[in-house]
């Protein structure tokens, strides 16, 4: 009898595996071929709790009518929403002391920025961002509108970020801790509203086609593309491309890096620019 029939130890057979990796991939670029052993480890409570006694009920569900709530339920089960605050520090560096000098520079007349925070998580990284830039308007910054945008396909993810309610790691300065943060209870601490009013969250697939009004100065995607297959990730970043201003720039994460025939230009670790 095929294993993936019993409702124990809820085994997936290899058909139905690639059936979930093949709707995965094509819907949200998320590549699952080698990762059997965590849809086994972290689905099998969802598909008991969704009441199926195995793989097969739960695959055929989803494919044929699974709601916007089970896709969301399946996608933070098998992605990480795993960031920080001070990430990739040296990212950051470049941004307060090059880039944004620069599109202060370039922004003088609209006193506009165009900032995204592609696959944001929890908003630990675009918060971080919109402090940057706080601190380097410094009294100037309510003469612009500084508002990112910060997007992911997590729902989960989102409504924590838009909480932002968090541990504040010691890498935080202290001076951020007493302008950017209100303390909460049990050692935690919200984000200003100064901050938090200048980060609008969306729900976002990056999958799909990127039609925002405006093209971006700076487009920050990190730690996003190592789920996605080359493909996948070589057609992310030319619609990126196109979503960006001449002279934008794209910063991905150190883990990741871009083909080597990518139209970006390299100026720094991470950092790319468009000609
Ligand atoms: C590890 S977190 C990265 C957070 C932050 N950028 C950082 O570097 O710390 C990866 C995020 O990518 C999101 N993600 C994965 N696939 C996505 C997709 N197709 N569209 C939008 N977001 C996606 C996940 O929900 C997750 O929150």
């Amino acid at each position: 009898m095929d294993n993936s029939k019993k409702a124990a130890g809820m085994s997936i057979s290899e058909a139905d595996f690639r059936r979930l990796v093949s709707f995965v991939q094509s819907k949200y670029g998320i590549d699952l071929r080698e990762k059997k052993q965590l849809i086994t480890s972290r689905l099998s409570n969802t598909v008991k709790g969704m009441g199926f006694t195995s793989f097969t009920q739960y695959v055929d569900y989803l494919l044929k009518q699974g709601t916007g709530d089970d896709i969301n339920a399946l996608l933070s089960r098998l992605t990480t929403n795993y960031t920080y605050f001070m990430r990739e520090v040296e990212s950051f560096d470049y941004f307060y002391s090059t880039i944004l000098p620069e599109l202060v520079r370039a922004h003088q007349r609209d006193k506009s920025l165009s900032i995204w925070s592609a696959g944001c998580s929890s908003g630990e990284e675009p918060y971080n961002v919109s402090m940057y830039i706080m601190d380097y308007l410094g009294s100037q910054a309510s003469q612009w509108d500084t508002r990112l945008l910060a997007t992911d396909l997590s729902v989960e993810a989102l409504n924590k970020a838009r909480r932002g309610l968090y541990q504040l790691p010691d890498t935080i300065p202290a001076g951020w801790k007493k302008n950017y943060f209100v303390a909460a209870q049990g050692g935690q601490y919200t984000v200003a509203p100064k901050i938090k009013n200048n980060v609008l969250f969306r729900q976002f697939n990056l999958m799909d086609s990127i039609q925002f009004r405006r093209k971006f100065d700076l487009i920050f995607c990190r730690n996003v593309m190592i789920y996605f297959d080359q493909p996948t990730k070589d057609a992310l970043v030319r619609r990126f491309y196109d979503a960006t201003v001449p002279g934008g720039y794209l910063i991905i994460s150190k883990a990741e890096n871009l083909p080597p025939d990518t139209p970006y230009k390299r100026v720094a670790t991470s950092i790319f620019r468009k000609k």
